[in-house]
């Protein structure tokens, strides 16, 4: 991938790169408005810079789906959980911490989220997640994001021969806000647990480039190991993987999207002042079959530091 990281502005739509390992801010009007061509420089821009910020968009929940159904075709949300709102539309997730007579609207309460990859216990996790900001508390629950590219390509080398071939198994055994899903206690043996195993080096389908994939941290495990080198591996990955330097948070406001990729890029959000209110409205496209990266693939363009 040649692409320059530099801002840039067409046919109405300026890309500005974060000052940081990953993001852009996009000014393109009204998405709802965008012709083709149009499109086709916001898509670029999110394969080139991994996460966008849109402002000062009114969509409603059809406006999001259209939205997001330029980026890939959309999955299903996973399902509520037990005591939350039965979902209005399926391919459309509230993230909330709001109770309407004492029914959660949405999903992920008002904690923290830790560093994350959505749906990694999935065969085929989404390739895009876009998410629309409604109401925000006044204070905290910002989103980070962190550059996998990046985290690969500094990885340093004792590391990255320790993960050659190397296959992550993501437990199925918890949703993603963490709770046990029936007929586990918990206590399984996570060598046995059922759940899909990703290559830990994998190809971007759309950029050609390799990218460290976590998933999440909690209850992993890199096949064929014994259980404290599993451990003891994926911790210094994590480690490494979480460094301030590649990574970027986002401060909300109403009306902000952000469109992540997240083959390519975790994230995490902050807790919030559990009296306040945060609505978001998320929808995500289906991935593809992604597979292991090749020794031979180009460096994305946003895989070092900037200088
Ligand atoms: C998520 O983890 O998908 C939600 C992020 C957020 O609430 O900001």
């Amino acid at each position: 991938m040649a692409t320059a990281i530099h801002s840039s502005n067409m046919r109405g739509v300026t890309v500005e790169p974060m000052r940081a390992a990953l993001g852009a801010e996009v000014d393109c009007g009204d998405v709802k408005s965008l012709d083709e061509t149009s499109f086709a420089l916001v898509k670029r821009a999110f394969l080139d810079n991994l996460v966008l910020l849109i402002r000062g968009q009114t969509l409603a929940d059809a406006d999001l789906l259209a939205f997001g159904r330029r980026f890939g075709e959309l999955s299903a949300a996973a399902p509520v959980h037990i005591g939350q709102k039965p979902r209005a539309l399926p391919e459309l997730a509230v993230i909330s911490n709001v109770l309407e007579n004492g029914v959660a609207i949405g999903g992920l309460g008002d904690g923290e989220a830790v560093w994350h990859s959505d749906s990694c216990f999935n065969q085929i996790p989404p390739s895009a997640s876009i998410l629309h900001s409604l109401e925000i508390p006044p204070a905290g629950g910002d989103t980070g994001f962190t550059n996998m590219y990046m985290a690969l390509d500094t990885l340093p080398q004792a590391l990255r021969a320790a993960i050659k071939g190397k296959t992550i198994k993501h437990d199925m055994r918890y949703t993603s806000g963490g709770q046990l899903r029936p007929g586990y206690t918990g206590e399984e043996d996570i060598r046995s647990t059922p759940g899909p195993s990703h290559a830990l080096v994998r190809r971007h389908p759309e950029t050609g480039c390799n990218a460290l994939y976590l998933g999440r941290r909690p209850h992993a495990y890199i096949n064929d190991l014994p259980l404290d080198e599993s451990e003891a591996l994926l911790e210094a990955l994590w480690e490494h993987a979480a460094r301030p330097e590649a990574s970027w948070h986002h401060q909300w406001r109403v009306g902000d999207i952000l469109i992540w990729d997240n083959r390519c890029a975790m994230h995490r959000r902050d807790a919030f002042d559990p009296d306040s209110r945060r609505v978001m409205h998320r929808t995500q496209c289906k991935g593809t079959p992604v597979i292991e990266g090749a020794d031979s693939a180009p460096r994305h363009s946003r895989a070092q530091p900037a200088r």
